[in-house]
């Protein structure tokens, strides 16, 4: 990137002409910035329904052919981006072009002269080729209209792969004209027909995203059994699950029936799933089937198997024929790691980086998803500086080549479609930037200056990440204000799927409605509060804005408990809240408290301390699948008030 001192101002003039290649791909790919472009800044541009002449054009884009017929991870995102006189955006494959638009798109400036694009000169390609978003549309089922949105969203931040996470135990997610039972059966009806999924591969094309789908077996495969116990190791009947974990329902590799089953499926799906790539899934099988199976006791007899591991290779491999046979090159979790395992198998490491080294260095491709599982509820802070290649693991460059890049996990167990985008993004887009950018971009406040602009530019795609938790709370309590929920909630995240699961757990039939789920990861407030604490801190005795904002922050968490404690009155729902809600005001008196003694320079007596070791203690506690967001910053200023 080099700046220079130019601008090309955005006014109703505003057009763009297409220069070299062009097609539908592309022209509709100008259009959706150009109608994007026009939301932004409140300006009709003029449409020209001749062709678009260059000389008038503010934006001049360049393509120099389509690109690959199926996208792949060879395909040529590189662009170069101008702006002198004139906007210049060259690239020589359409989705370099869509690349290219999504950064004018974030170029966009405004003064007191107007919207304009600051003058810069940017040639840019990826880090890595695979950058992903799984999205599990199981355990939790996902319209269409959602994963169109979030595809939108990707194309924003520059992902270019949606594994699609299309069967587990909780349910079977695709029409299967051949095996009808599978969809029929073990789905509860919430399944994509072939024509949505068609719809949706098209969709994303048209985003430069790729579609890699994913049938998780040999475990994980409950519902595939509700329809078609035959192919299971154990006689079943099976049911939907609707318990989340590890189940004990496994495929059994031991007969060729089963092989011609799924050799019929994946026929069916590949041309579905245009991709070359074709994730089998392969994670956690228990083996607890096949240990209770005499018949497939003896067949690993027979072949020598030890151990489950030879067992679940054997059935890999046997997959992995069927999937080359369709074209398809198979993608695997860490477990189908194996020394018989073909090596064009990519490995998929949900186990860590360590783990992805494993594979590389046995000559597999890899995909580093372990340190990006957004239910972990971590913070962007955390996934951002998670390189899918640290120098720690210190790969020859040969192996570290084998690295495709990385995914982004969203396991739905705990996700809704009102809530699954307040878990995605906006996280999802620091992690989109390890991707892309060298690794040696790493300045976090500036990600996090960068991520809060981003993330209200992804809701003019239909994103509901930043509404849908004030929805949630309207709805808890119906005409009322909710101010004081909203002032409770924002100190507050949600506990990690492990923590969920802990304590009165979720299954797939829990609503999905509650505080915890209007609670967001990595809430602003958490940054906030450190940030003024640490100011404040540096120099309690000093006067300044910061000082004022603290205040105001404590008088609100003061504030809100009255308020809670009557929505509670009206909502039981709310109550579940209080706890959490008397110790946030708490914190707030103490905070305020604390601030007075440091700022007049004498020592909290010890009683207080006591006092404030107890609350801290207190609110440290999960509650309600809640956590304070602010402890670290509080516990630092309480404490300084008596250390
Ligand atoms: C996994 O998390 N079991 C892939």
């Amino acid at each position: 990137v080099t700046w220079s001192t130019g601008r090309v101002a955005i006014d109703s003039t505003f057009g763009v002409a297409i220069v070299g290649y062009t097609e539908g791909r592309l022209t509709r790919a100008v259009d959706r910035a150009l109608r994007r472009l026009e939301g932004r800044t409140g300006i009709t541009f003029v449409r020209d329904t001749a062709p678009r002449d260059t000389s008038r054009a503010q934006l001049v884009v360049r393509a120099g052919k389509a690109g690959m017929a199926v996208q792949g991870v060879e395909e040529d995102e590189s662009y170069a981006l101008d702006v002198g006189t004139r906007v210049t955006l060259s690239a020589s494959t359409v989705v370099g072009v869509m690349r290219g638009l999504e950064t004018v798109l974030q170029l966009v400036d405004a003064d007191t002269a107007g919207y304009y694009l600051p003058g810069v000169s940017i040639q840019d390609k990826p880090r890595f080729p695979w950058r992903g978003l799984l999205i599990d549309v199981c355990r939790h089922f996902q319209s269409v209209a959602v994963i169109e949105r979030n595809l939108d969203a990707m194309a924003a931040v520059k992902l270019n792969v949606l594994h699609w996470h299309l069967s587990e135990d909780q349910g079977f997610r695709v029409e299967s004209k051949k095996y009808p039972k599978l969809h029929q059966l073990g789905s509860d009806g919430l399944y994509y027909t072939q024509d949505e999924i068609r719809e949706v591969v098209a969709y994303a094309r048209d985003r430069g995203i790729r579609v890699v789908p994913e049938f998780d077996m040999p475990a994980h495969s409950s519902s595939w059994f509700v329809g078609y116990p035959q192919y299971a190791s154990a006689p079943g009947p099976f049911v939907i699950e609707r318990a989340f974990g590890v189940h004990d329902a496994v495929f059994d590799p031991s007969r060729d029936e089963v092989y011609a089953f799924i050799d019929g499926f994946i026929g069916e799906m590949a041309p579905l799933f245009p991709d070359v790539y074709f994730h089998i899934g392969g994670d956690e099988a228990n083996g607890k089937e096949w240990n209770a199976n005499a018949r497939i006791q003896a067949f690993m007899r027979t072949k020598g198997f030890k151990d489950n591991e030879a067992l679940q290779a054997y059935f890999n491999q046997r997959l992995e024929k069927i999937l080359e046979k369709h074209n398809k090159h198979m993608v695997g979790w860490d477990e189908i790691l194996h020394p018989d395992l073909p090596h064009n198998v990519v490995v998929q490491s949900w186990r860590g980086q360590a783990s992805l080294a494993q594979g590389a260095k046995a000559g597999h491709l890899g995909i580093l998803s372990a340190p990006y599982y957004l239910d972990a509820m971590r913070s962007s802070e955390y996934h951002y500086g998670a390189d899918p290649l640290p120098d720690s693991v210190g790969l020859a460059p040969a192996d570290a080549a084998r690295v495709l890049g990385g995914e982004v996990c969203m396991w739905g167990e705990i996700v809704t479609p009102e809530t699954i985008d307040s878990r995605i993004w906006p996280r999802s887009a620091a992690v989109a930037e390890r991707f892309w950018s060298a690794s040696t971009v790493m300045d976090v406040d500036d990600m996090y200056r960068r991520l809060s602009v981003v993330s209200v530019e992804l809701e003019e795609l239909g994103l509901v990440h930043e509404s849908s938790s004030a929805r949630l709370l309207r709805r808890l309590v119906p005409g009322q204000h909710i101010g004081p929920l909203v002032t409770l909630v924002s100190a507050l995240e949600p506990v990690n799927l492990g923590g969920r699961m802990n304590v009165n757990p979720a299954t797939q039939l829990t609503p999905l409605t509650a505080l915890s789920d209007a609670a967001v990861p990595d809430p602003r407030a958490r940054r906030e509060v450190a940030a003024l604490v640490k100011t404040f801190l540096a120099n309690p005795a000093q006067g300044g804005g910061y000082r004022a904002q603290l205040t105001g922050i404590f008088d609100d968490w003061r504030e809100q408990r009255p308020g809670v404690t009557a929505l509670a009155a009206l909502s039981p729902a709310v109550r579940e809240a209080l706890p959490q809600s008397a110790d946030l005001a708490d914190l707030g008196t103490m905070g305020l408290e604390a601030m007075g003694y440091l700022a007049a320079g004498t020592v909290a007596p010890a009683d207080w301390k006591a006092r404030a070791t107890a609350l801290l203690e207190r609110a440290q506690q999960r509650r309600a699948h809640m956590r304070f967001a602010v402890m670290e910053p509080m516990r630092a200023l309480l404490l300084a008030a008596r250390p």
